[in-house]
């Protein structure tokens, strides 16, 4: 075998390492990618000396190799590609939503502070999840003008790939990946560092909480409950049934009348009796029934 090729899998052995992928992540590897699978097999095998796919399979299939080698492994299958401002209507739906439910509640509860809560579904490396809490400041900001009072917000954000994440805590980022950010948000929210590189400041870091976790396992973890959950570009690499599920889950960590932004086409047919679809032809987002509707 010259060094640039790849050895071939049949059919039946691709079948198993698709099914296994879904199993764990969710992750629904079409035949176009079984390069990328077997490419990152193969970097695979050789760091840890194994023979062959069959090998590797049967150790994964029985639990017996590290966390952070199956981490690695679907670290580089899965798709990480992201950026700021990267869904201009679905963020002005968020912060529409947001400063609407704030001022709701300073009206029906004028001496409780309001907290609001969103949850980044699938962060990568974080730029999601900054994007929504700069655009969180910025409605806070006006209400703090309008309303003359603060809201308390938090975005939670969680991803199952390591690498991503540390990315993500760290926050910075190169110039060229500011391209989107609007110039008053670039000068207010990021610190020029050296080699034009820039760093989300420290009050919108800290604003932010970046945590390991997987789609699959939502049922299995602590119950926190969301105002806003974004999910965008996860569920696209997942089969109909699986995004359902996930759905469903998402949809029971919404608190009552919150809202629930996919990303446009994601989940298709998709019926479920607490959600309301919203009107907009530029989102795919649901609205969850309050206790007094449903
Ligand atoms: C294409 S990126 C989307 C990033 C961001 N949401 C956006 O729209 O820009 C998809 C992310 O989903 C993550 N992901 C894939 N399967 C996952 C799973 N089962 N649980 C949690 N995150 C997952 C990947 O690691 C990747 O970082």
């Amino acid at each position: 075998m010259a060094a640039y090729e790849l050895p071939e899998m049949e059919s039946e052995e691709f079948a198993l390492w698709q099914t296994l992928l879904e199993k764990r992540t969710g992750l629904w590897l079409p035949e176009s990618r079984k390069v990328f699978l077997i490419a990152a097999l193969t970097r695979h095998l050789k760091d840890k000396g194994l023979k062959n796919f069959s090998e590797l399979y049967s150790k994964l299939d029985a639990g017996a190799i590290t966390v952070l080698d199956w981490a690695t492994l679907v670290d580089s299958l899965t798709v990480h590609e992201t950026c700021y401002y990267r869904d201009s209507a679905s963020l002005n739906l968020v912060a529409n939503y947001c400063r609407n439910r704030a001022i709701e509640g300073f009206q029906s509860e004028p001496n409780k502070p309001q907290h609001i809560q969103l949850w980044s579904v699938g962060c990568s490396t974080g730029e999601e999840a900054y994007t929504l809490a700069i655009e969180l400041d910025k409605v806070n900001h006006g209400l703090r003008e309008s309303q003359g009072k603060d809201i308390y917000y938090g975005v939670t954000a969680i991803d199952i790939s390591y690498p991503s994440l540390a990315v993500a805590r760290e926050g910075i980022y190169a110039a060229r990946q500011l391209d989107f950010v609007p110039q008053a948000a670039k000068n207010l929210y990021f610190d020029l560092l050296a080699d034009d590189y820039y760093q989300v400041k420290e009050p919108i870091r800290q604003r932010t909480c970046f945590i390991q976790g997987n789609v699959l396992e939502l049922g299995e973890r602590n119950k926190q409950l969301f105002d806003v959950i974004y999910c965008q570009n996860v569920l696209i690499y997942f089969r109909s049934e699986r995004k359902k599920m996930v759905v469903n889950q998402l949809t029971k960590r919404l608190k009552p009348g919150g809202l629930l932004v996919l990303g446009h086409g994601e989940v298709t047919l998709f019926e479920n009796g607490e959600l309301t679809r919203l009107d907009n032809k530029d989102c795919l987002a649901y609205l969850k029934k309050s206790n007094d509707n449903c």
